[in-house]
């Protein structure tokens, strides 16, 4: 199936490559906040940084819509009522009024219904004009686990969206993860979530007991916590996800033990989101891992974090 995905301009690029990890999809056109995709499964919940996902109906030349709309066979989609909206208004195209009017005419008992229709039609138009029939919206639960609304909030607990989008960016569907810097649990509650399997460690026993009490909020009681230096990682995983300590908030890791932990963690899972401040050195640090991609986030005017996607 072939579907249109409005992902968020806050973090573009990490929206495609969770389309490609999450879903299995094969990208075959972006036009700004549209990204036109395959689509292998329908986890559409799994995604943190797309909007809402559509069903591709068609696409046309911006000056063929109208041919294309009166050809298109609306009653084959038609479930109960309907509404049609533009995801961009500008542009001389036909209003929202005239098209909903035209699909009006082709169906056989019409009925409009302005806010949450069974059938919700949108188009977007860019070089050509798209239209789309709504499958999923994101209604962003993630907000309410902000570190702040947790029992035990740290101030360097990583947003829920971006740690739903690295958990993502690691391909993991169901199995394991680990996370050897977990502190209060940002990146395991996202996870656990998701139905994965979690462990977590951690350097300092005060942040493994906020860990703890955060997971068992969100009633995550199937979970593995230690304390224990990252140097220390071990066991199977399917991926690690991480965020390394950095800045005031929390306890640094000393070069050498970064190299350490690369080199050990190495053998413990086939691939390794890391999230390292932006302008660490990492070239000598990474030991054997590859770098498949690498993202950058904007935390704030003196921080930003590089996201590494590493593969064994
Ligand atoms: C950036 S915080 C992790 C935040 C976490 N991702 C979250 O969202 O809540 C880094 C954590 O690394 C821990 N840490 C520092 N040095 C460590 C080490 N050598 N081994 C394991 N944990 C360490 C700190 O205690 C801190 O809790």
């Amino acid at each position: 199936m072939r579907c249109i995905f409005e992902i968020s301009l806050e973090q573009p690029e990490i929206a495609k490559e969770e389309l490609k990890r999450c879903l299995g999809s094969r990208i075959i056109r972006t036009e700004g906040q549209m990204v036109l995709a395959t689509c292998g499964n329908k986890d559409f919940a799994r995604l943190a940084y797309t909007n809402r996902a559509f069903e591709a109906l068609f696409s046309c030349r911006n000056d063929e819509l109208e041919k294309a709309i009166q050809e298109y066979d609306w009653q084959s989609i038609y479930r109960d009522d309907f509404s049609v909206r533009k995801a961009r208004r500008h542009g001389e195209w036909l209003s929202e009024e005239q098209i909903a009017s035209m699909i009006w005419k082709k169906l056989k008992a019409p009925k409009v219904k302005l806010k949450g229709s069974r059938t919700q039609i949108v188009f977007f138009f860019g070089r050509r004009a798209y239209c789309g029939r709504l499958l999923w919206e994101n209604k962003k639960e993630f907000l309410m686990r902000k570190a702040h609304l947790r029992p035990r909030l740290h101030p360097s607990s990583m947003h829920p969206r971006l740690a739903k989008a690295c958990v993502n960016l690691s391909g993991v569907r169901s199995g394991s993860i680990i996370d050897p810097f977990c502190g209060s649990g940002g990146i395991l509650i996202e996870a656990g979530l998701m139905g994965i399997n979690i462990t977590g460690s951690d350097i300092d026993s005060k942040m493994i007991e906020r860990c703890r009490i955060n997971l068992l909020h969100y009633g995550l009681t199937n979970h593995v916590l230690n304390k224990a230096s990252a140097k220390e990682i071990f066991g199977n995983y399917d991926a690690i996800v991480t965020d390394l300590p950095y800045g005031r908030n929390t306890k640094a890791i000393q070069r050498k033990d970064m190299k350490i932990f690369f080199k050990r963690s190495y053998v413990c899972a086939p691939v390794a989101i890391v999230m390292v401040a932006s302008g660490t050195h990492t070239k000598e640090l990474l030991g054997k891992w590859k770098v498949e991609k690498r993202f950058t986030y904007y935390l704030h005017k003196s921080l930003s974090k590089t996201i590494l996607v590493l593969k064994r």
